[in-house]
């Protein structure tokens, strides 16, 4: 293909389709993907590029996989749709659930799905409500959730949100949604005197709850690992405590696992790592890796139980629930996640992308922090790394990296000066080394 081929189809594109975050300006100088090989996307001009946040977090099986596009091939000719209605189910799903529930929380053994991770927060949102509807307790309808945390863009999921460049544009906000600090283990400031920092941001679920009213709170929502904020890693005692005052207080704990679960942290689900058990989860991406868009929700026994003895419908559906090729796409991904052991690739092959990126890089004067659980890594760029001083953000240095590191084949993105490295699962060794290498380059290229 010619060099042109891409600038055509950016021309044609700007004409009639309106994107997610749409700018024309970013646009202008955007990328038209025609082609997948494995952990690589190439462009309409020809080139390849390692696609460094495997698509968008969710496609950790990489391009080309034969089991999963003949698993939807197969189902769109048996039976392309039916409706997944009350009344109405499909082998696949039926599959679908009894597959989730071996690998999920043992308290959580009932799916719901959707197309994706927002409307699953939807789902979440007032699977909660309802739960506490059905306990007598209806007052009990606000959601905490935390700053840095991103659970999509309907209008609840914004809300949830505690990114607050989503929220200008679309205010007023549903009222009854609030925000607490994130983790953050690099920059949250724990108060003089406390127990722990992980402790001390935990507690801070505490002071909003009662600040609240525990009377008034329908449930917290957080994820694992804190994915599009910036690859935050909690402390290890931080979600431990969250249980502990969720229980204290009756505040339902959901895990968002949209980007955590099905190995990417190195364990199938990302509460694993410090034995913390959720009531309700929520999933999508990397359950078709991609391939379909499909998310859902798991539900505790308790609130299924709950559910089941009211005798009352939940009033709650969306057309492509437990859709029958996505559902089919999604038992073939869990068959490749144990067969090829992805939670455990995911942790050799992160420990390797970590510590190459830390030797690299970890003594750059402007270079804050390297930080990453499994397959999700990132790299904090700041302006003085003795006081953590952040760069202006008119530097726009995460851009200008990021620039960079696509001039030689890496292709990610940034939260400001966060830049993310989170490539397939099924990256190579070489590439996971070449990532590196660029990185390094791309680093040095910018700030020296
Ligand atoms: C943790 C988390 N929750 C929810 C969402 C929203 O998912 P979707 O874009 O499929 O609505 C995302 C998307 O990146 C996410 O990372």
């Amino acid at each position: 293909m010619s060099n042109n081929a891409e600038a055509a189809l950016l021309d044609r594109d700007a004409a009639h389709v309106i994107h997610p975050l749409h700018s024309r300006a970013v646009h202008a100088k955007g990328k038209v993907w025609v082609g997948g090989e494995g952990a690589y996307l190439v462009d309409a001009n020809g080139d390849r590029y390692i696609d460094g946040l495997s698509g968008l977090w969710n496609n950790t099986a990489g391009n080309g996989r034969r089991e999963l596009f003949e698993a939807g091939s197969r189902q769109l000719e048996e039976m392309a749709f039916a409706s997944g209605y009350a009344g109405s189910s499909n082998p696949r799903a039926i599959e679908l659930g009894e597959k989730l529930a071996k690998i999920t929380y043992p308290n959580i053994n009932q799916f719901y799905f959707t197309s994706g991770g927002g409307e699953s927060t939807d789902s979440n949102i007032k699977m909660a409500r309802y739960y506490w509807k059905l306990k007598g307790k209806p007052t009990k309808t606000k959601v905490i959730s935390r700053i840095l945390g991103y659970h999509g863009v309907t209008l609840a999921g914004m809300c949830a949100t505690g990114i607050d460049i989503y929220w200008p544009m679309f205010e007023p906000r549903i009222p009854g949604f609030s925000h607490i600090p994130s983790p953050y283990p690099y920059f949250y400031q724990a108060p003089e005197g406390s127990e722990s920092q992980g402790i001390a941001a935990a507690d801070e679920l505490e002071k909003a709850i009662l600040a609240e009213g525990p009377d008034t709170v329908a449930m917290f929502i957080a994820e694992p690992v804190q994915g599009g904020g910036g690859v935050i890693v909690p402390q290890d005692d931080y979600f431990p405590r969250i249980r502990e005052i969720c229980d204290k207080y009756e505040v339902l704990l959901v895990a968002d696992e949209v980007i955590t679960g099905f190995g990417r942290t190195g364990k199938m689900f990302g509460l694993e790592h410090w034995g913390v058990k959720p009531d309700l989860i929520q999933f999508a991406k990397a359950i078709t890796s991609g391939y379909f868009p499909l998310g859902g929700i798991g539900v505790s026994d308790e609130i299924v139980k709950t559910m089941d003895e009211s005798g009352k419908p939940w009033m709650h559906a969306y057309t492509y629930s437990a859709h029958p090729t996505g559902c089919a796409i999604a038992c073939a991904m869990l068959d490749l996640i144990e067969k090829e052991d992805f939670p455990g690739q995911a942790r050799d092959k992160g420990k390797r992308l970590l510590v190459g990126l830390k030797d690299a890089l970890g003594d750059h004067p402007n270079v804050g922090e390297i930080r990453g659980l499994g397959m999700m890594c990132a790299i904090e760029y700041v302006k003085d790394r003795a006081t953590k001083e952040v760069f202006d953000a008119a530097d726009g240095i995460g851009a200008k990296i990021n620039a960079q590191a696509m001039q030689r084949g890496f292709f990610s993105r940034v939260r400001g000066d966060a830049y993310f490295v989170a490539p397939p699962i099924v990256t190579n060794d070489q590439t996971i080394d070449l990532i590196v290498e660029i990185l390094a380059e791309s680093t040095k290229a910018v700030l020296g």
